[in-house]
C-alpha cells in the first residue's frame, strides 16, 4: 500500500494527466497481488482519488494535465488478503506558493500529531483534538463534513474519527483497533461543497486544501503505522 502510493506520488509532474496516475496506481496494485479498494465502492469508478488545489477529496481522475504550482492530493485504498488499507498524501507539482507549502507541512504534521496523541486507555477524541489544535494554531481550518474511520475487513468501519473536538470523549483506545486518520485542511474556511459530478469536494471559498491519511494499528506495544514504507 505504502509503496504503491509512493510510486504514484513519484510520477506527479507537470504535464501528467490525472487519469494516468489512476491507471498507474491500479496496475501497480494488481501487479503486486493487491486489489484497488475504491473501485466500485459506492460506484466510485476509479482506483485513485486525485484532488487538485481547491479540491478537498474524491477528485475524479480525468484528462486534466497537472501544471507547475498545483497542489495534488492522492488517496489510495487497497485490499490485501481481505484486509483494507487506506492512505493519502499531498504533493506539490514543481514549485508551489509559500502558502501551499505551509499548508502541506501543517496538514502532514497534524496527521502525525493525531497519531502521536494515541494512548492505550485514552480516548478517540484525543486524536481529533490534537489534529484540530495544530491546524488552527497555524491559521488554517479543519474540514468537518468528512471524517477518519475504523478500517479492517471493510473500508469504513466504526468509529468515525472527526478532525476536531474536545479531548477525553468517545470510545477508549485499545489494542486491536485499526484506524484511518485523515485530516483535510483548508487554507481558508472549513466549508466544502460537492461538484455536480457528485464526487469532487471543493472548498466553498475555493481556497487550497490538503489531505494526509495513514492507517494505524493499536497493539499492546502501542501504535504501528501500517501505511508507511
Ligand atoms: N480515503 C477515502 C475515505 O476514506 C476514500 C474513499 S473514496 C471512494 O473515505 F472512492 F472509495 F469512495
Ligand atoms: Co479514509
Amino acid at each position: 500500500m505504502a509503496e504503491a502510493l509512493q510510486a504514484v506520488a513519484a510520477r506527479v509532474a507537470p504535464g501528467v494527466r490525472t487519469r494516468d496516475l489512476d491507471t498507474f496506481a491500479e496496475e501497480y496494485l494488481r501487479r503486486r497481488g493487491a486489489l484497488p479498494a475504491f473501485k466500485g465502492y459506492r460506484d466510485y469508478p476509479f482506483s485513485l482519488c486525485v484532488s487538485v488545489n481547491e479540491e478537498v477529496v474524491h477528485g475524479l481522475p480525468s484528462e486534466r494535465r497537472l501544471k507547475a504550482g498545483d497542489l495534488v492530493s492522492l488517496d489510495l485504498g487497497t485490499i490485501v488478503e481481505g484486509y483494507y488499507g487506506d492512505s493519502a498524501l499531498t504533493v506539490p507539482v514543481g514549485e508551489v506558493s509559500e502558502e501551499a507549502s505551509r499548508l502541506l507541512r501543517v496538514t502532514e504534521e497534524a496527521l502525525m500529531r493525531g497519531i502521536g496523541a494515541v494512548r492505550l486507555g485514552g480516548h478517540l477524541s484525543d486524536i481529533s483534538h490534537a489534529v484540530q489544535t495544530h491546524v488552527e494554531v497555524h491559521g488554517f481550518s479543519v474540514v468537518r463534513i468528512f471524517v477518519g474511520h475504523g478500517i479492517g475487513k471493510a473500508l469504513h468501519e466504526d468509529p468515525q474519527i472527526p478532525n476536531y473536538g474536545s479531548p477525553g470523549t468517545g470510545p477508549r483506545l485499545r489494542p486491536g483497533m485499526v484506524l484511518a486518520i485523515e485530516p483535510m485542511v483548508n487554507a481558508g474556511g472549513p466549508e466544502v461543497e460537492i461538484l455536480p459530478d457528485n464526487w469532487t469536494a471543493v472548498t466553498k471559498d475555493r481556497s487550497l486544501s490538503a489531505h494526509f491519511e495513514h492507517t494505524i494499528a493499536l497493539t499492546e506495544e502501542g501504535v504501528e503505522i501500517l501505511t508507511q514504507v
